[in-house]
């Protein structure tokens, strides 16, 4: 090849693999079918107090730490609007607990209450409130059971069972497999 061929060919194929790169990352983190939240298999755990019935709003989200054999599992409860797969619902009041380990790489997601101010930060704009991993940008959708919905992650948050007592609700188990702390 004649290197005047070169100076044309080069940029050409420099382009088009930008390109390529660019159409598989768009796919990836936009179109790439992730598998839903469906009805979970639990494992029986211990029952630890999460909060009281009434004492959250739609929309609000309280922390906790679960116990597990190698250490405390972070996790979120949240109420929500409607009942969400894997969730529990009683009358009007809608819950759903998950794990905060991303099943991407693991980093701790948070909850994003606000899915407008959070649409550059994510490149990711969204109809309702949902849970997004710092690290990477992933986001998860607690009404669709804590299905992936944008960026890396493809697996959906492990669930943790949820029962009430009282007026008292209380975590006493988890999903499985427990992404990415036992299988993938
Ligand atoms: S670790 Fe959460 S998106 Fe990568």
């Amino acid at each position: 090849m004649k290197r005047r061929d070169l100076l044309f060919y080069a940029p050409v194929a420099v382009a088009g693999g930008f390109f390529a790169w660019l159409g598989v990352r768009t796919y990836n983190l936009r179109f790439r079918p992730r598998p839903g939240a469906g009805r979970p298999t639990w494992k029986e755990g211990p029952k630890v107090a999460v909060t009281r019935l009434g004492e959250m709003g739609v929309w609000q989200a309280k922390p906790f730490l679960y116990p597990l054999p190698l250490g405390e599992l972070k996790a979120l409860l949240l109420r929500l609007p409607e009942p969400a797969p894997g969730g529990l619902s009683l009358g009007e009041e809608h819950y759903l607990a998950v794990s905060r380990i991303c099943t991407h790489q693991g980093c701790t997601v948070n909850y994003v209450p606000d899915p407008e101010a959070a649409s550059i930060l994510y490149n990711f704009r969204y109809e309702r409130p949902f849970l997004g991993c710092p690290c990477h940008f992933g986001a998860f959708d607690p009404l669709l059971g804590g299905k992936a919905v944008y960026g890396p992650p493809r697996y959906p948050l492990p669930r943790l069972r949820l029962e009430a007592e009282g007026d008292t609700l209380y975590a006493t188990g988890h999903e499985v497999p427990l992404r990415p702390m036992e299988g993938s």
